[in-house]
């Protein structure tokens, strides 16, 4: 089975095809950073608007990188949630009616279903069940992935999510948007123990995050120095930033999966990206004996690749959509 799938969810137009949950055939993506880096974040009215542009180019080019036309596609697959409406609206519109024109099946997927199943993509990749962490701009939670379409939600954050964190914190300190990659670049000149910055546990065996306490701390301490007249510590600041995140992700996505009883752990989303996450989510399953399995960067952050993957397990559950279905904000997955 061919499958075109469209993500439109926030800042990123993407498609791909896939021939069944094997084979990926093409993947594009084109980023919408030139429209929102003037705003230092997304301004979601342009970022539907940039859709509106793209959605056709991105979509043409995949099918002739995967060389096929519209007429070879048997599924179609977009992301319904959750996300940016209007982002949203662009290509899960453009999804079904491209269907409805086509009169071949329709898929609406829950994006949080792609970056749990994107490990996928890689040549290898973990049996079922598995222990997931789903960290990114918009999210930061755990899921117990019991099968193909069967997830549990285990904890999620409380307040910011773990890459909002990131994307406020580089915004404070004049990086630039996304904030993560100019996070994680500087940390790396930087001293990750320079500067304490306070870890929210939630008691020992909580499951849920909250980042927004660590933001106010990295807010105080660059007040402070400023008052002082001292000059920032700019990399000492995203290397311990980045150290709080990275320490209470880690001890959370092991302790999910030791009450879980799993042996396998799978992270995604855009924070997965994250060098010195990986690095210390390897490390510190090696020491626990969990088998660890990140999604290559290109998979961690959105694609489309992943929503055809979950597109074409929920169709094989019979799950496709009518033209009048609606785009939804908030996952029912979290
Ligand atoms: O998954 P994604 O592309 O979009 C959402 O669904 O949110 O994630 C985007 C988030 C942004 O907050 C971005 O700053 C963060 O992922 N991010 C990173 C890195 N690359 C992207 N955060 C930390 N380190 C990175 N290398």
């Amino acid at each position: 089975m061919l499958i075109l799938a469209i993500e439109s969810s926030c800042d990123d137009t993407a498609a791909a095809v896939l021939e069944d949950d094997r084979i990926l055939r093409a993947s594009v993506i084109s980023s919408q950073f030139d429209v929102h880096a003037p705003f230092g974040g997304i301004v979601p009215e342009l970022a539907s608007r940039r859709h509106i542009e793209a959605i056709w180019p991105v979509v043409s080019q995949a099918l002739a990188e995967a060389d096929v036309t519209l007429s070879d596609i048997d599924l179609i697959a977009a992301t319904r949630g959750p996300g940016l409406v209007g982002s949203l609206l662009v290509g899960f519109t453009f999804a079904k009616a491209l269907a409805l024109v086509r009169d071949i099946p329709c898929v609406g997927v829950d994006h949080m279903a792609g970056h749990l199943l994107a490990i996928r993509l890689e040549k290898e990749y973990p049996g079922l069940p598995y222990t997931a962490l789903v960290v990114s701009g918009g999210n930061t939670s755990l899921f117990s992935v019991t099968g193909r379409t069967s997830f549990t939600v285990l904890g999620r954050t409380r307040d910011d999510a773990a890459g909002e964190a990131f994307d406020k914190v580089a915004k404070l300190l004049g990086l630039g948007y996304p904030g993560g990659p100019a996070i994680s670049d500087m940390a790396g000149h930087g001293d990750p123990a320079a500067i304490r910055f306070p870890r929210a546990w939630l008691g020992e065996e909580s499951l849920d995050f909250s980042f927004s306490g660590l933001k106010t701390s990295v807010v105080n301490h660059v007040n402070q120095c400023r008052r002082k007249g001292q000059p920032l510590p700019v990399a000492d600041i995203c290397a311990s930033f980045q150290e709080a995140v990275v320490e209470v992700l880690v001890e959370k996505a092991v302790r999910a999966a030791r009450q879980t009883g799993s042996r396998t752990l799978v992270i995604g989303g855009g924070v997965a990206a994250n060098p010195r996450l990986r690095e210390q989510m390897r490390q510190r399953c090696r020491r626990e004996d969990i088998d660890f399995f990140a999604p290559s960067p290109v998979f961690c952050t959105d694609n489309a690749a992943m929503i055809g993957i979950a597109g074409y397990y929920s169709y094989l559950q019979g799950n496709t959509v009518t033209p009048d279905a609606d785009a939804f904000s908030r996952s029912p997955l979290n």
